[in-house]
Formats: C-alpha cells, sequence, structure tokens
C-alpha cells in the first residue's frame, strides 16, 4: 500500500512504502477504519482504564492521521499498533494533544502516544518492529524529532533503540509518573 501524503508534507527522503516486508508472517502497514475494535482491543488490555485511550480518540486518530499510525498484522489479526500525533512543539505533555487538539500534520515532531501489543503476542519483536517501522517513515516524512513519554520502567528499552532521556514530563496522565524521549532522525 502506498501512503498518501498530506498535501502540505514536505517530500518523502526515499519512496514511501507503508507495508514493510512480511517476516515470520508478521505485517506492518498502515492503519485502515476497519482496525478500530482490534487497536481499542490491544490498547485497553495494555493499559490501566485511566491511561487506556478511549475508542472515540482512537477513532480520531485513525481519522485524522492514519500517516502516524501503524498495526502489526500477524495471520489476519492485528495484534500490536503505534500512533501519534504531529507537533512543532517539545512540550508534549498537554492531556488534550492525546485527542489531537493542536496536531499539525506539518510539525517538526512526531508524539508517539501508543506502542503496544496484545499481551499473548509480547516478547517476540513486535513492538521493536513496529518502532522501527515507524521511525523510518517519519524520517521519510520529513519529521525532524520522535517524541513520547514512558514510565520509568520503559526508559531502557528505548534508550537501546536510540532515543535519549529528557527528564521527567510535566504530565500527569492518569495519575502517574512520565519520562521523555526523544530521537533525532
Ligand atoms: C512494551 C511493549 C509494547 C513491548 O512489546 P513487545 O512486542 O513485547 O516488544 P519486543 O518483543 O519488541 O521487545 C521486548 C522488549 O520490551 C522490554 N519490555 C517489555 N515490557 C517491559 C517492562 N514492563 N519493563 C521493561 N522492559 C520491558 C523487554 O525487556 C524487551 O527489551 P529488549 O528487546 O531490549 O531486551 C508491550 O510490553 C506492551 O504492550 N506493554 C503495555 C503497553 C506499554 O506499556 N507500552 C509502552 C508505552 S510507552
Amino acid at each position: 500500500m502506498r501512503m498518501a501524503l498530506g498535501k502540505n508534507s514536505k517530500p518523502p527522503l526515499r519512496a514511501p512504502n507503508w507495508t514493510d516486508k512480511p517476516m515470520e508472517n508478521i505485517t506492518i502497514r498502515m492503519v485502515e477504519p476497519d482496525d478500530l475494535t482490534a487497536c481499542h482491543t490491544i490498547e485497553a488490555r495494555s493499559f490501566p482504564p485511566l491511561e487506556a485511550a478511549w475508542t472515540s480518540a482512537l477513532r480520531t486518530r485513525i481519522e485524522t492521521y492514519p500517516e502516524g499510525y501503524l498495526v502489526a498484522e500477524l495471520e489476519n489479526r492485528v495484534v500490536g499498533q503505534i500512533n501519534s500525533g504531529s507537533t512543532s512543539k517539545d512540550d508534549i505533555s498537554d492531556a488534550e494533544f492525546k485527542q489531537l487538539v493542536g496536531h499539525d500534520p506539518d510539525g517538526e515532531n512526531i508524539v508517539i502516544f501508543s506502542l503496544s501489543v496484545l499481551p499473548e503476542y509480547r516478547n517476540r519483536g513486535i513492538a521493536t518492529r513496529l518502532l522501527d517501522g515507524f521511525v523510518n517513515h517519519a524520517r521519510d516524512m520529513g519529521k525532524h524529532k520522535v517524541l513520547l513519554l514512558c514510565k520509568e520502567d520503559l526508559v531502557p528499552y528505548y534508550q537501546r533503540r536510540g532515543f535519549a532521556h529528557g527528564g521527567l514530563s510535566a504530565s500527569t496522565h492518569g495519575g502517574a509518573v512520565w519520562h521523555s524521549m526523544s530521537l533525532a532522525l
């Protein structure tokens, strides 16, 4: 599947290709509207209720910024997801941004909201495939940085994949403590 770039998007650095080559039967592809239920199931099984995005928020992300939303498919089942918004700001602690309030498709930065995999499919490299595909595509889109917030236990996971730890975020999402991570592209 070829990716549809927004009309004001910067040209890609290389030919865009949203469908990763299947390896071990896993396909990484851009989200489609029919994936909403599967994506919400992954979200609800991956995050505590106060942190999980509602169906309406996931629908907004799918409809508004599908080019920033990848899913992992295994044997016709969507088992993992990574979704995002874009902004030129570096401070991503604003809770409303998760509903894409303030989203700017031409922003320099791309902000990961959720990287999640169904529990029974974890520890086989699916999240890493999603993250690698996402980072490559963000580079193709001309983004300057990938930003995200994570809990303390996952800081080393992102550091092993090249992200820098930027300290604590002001975000209090779900009543948790969040760490800022960034990857320069
Ligand atoms: C984090 C998550 C996406 C990883 O998915 P996955 O497909 O199992 O990931 P992979 O198989 O590609 O990689 C597993 C890695 O995750 C690390 N990991 C997973 N959960 C972890 C945790 N709670 N604390 C620390 N490391 C963790 C493993 O140590 C392993 O690291 P390594 O490959 O560098 O050794 C998955 O556990 C998940 O959905 N968790 C719940 C949602 C969540 O917390 N998402 C992150 C939001 S920022």
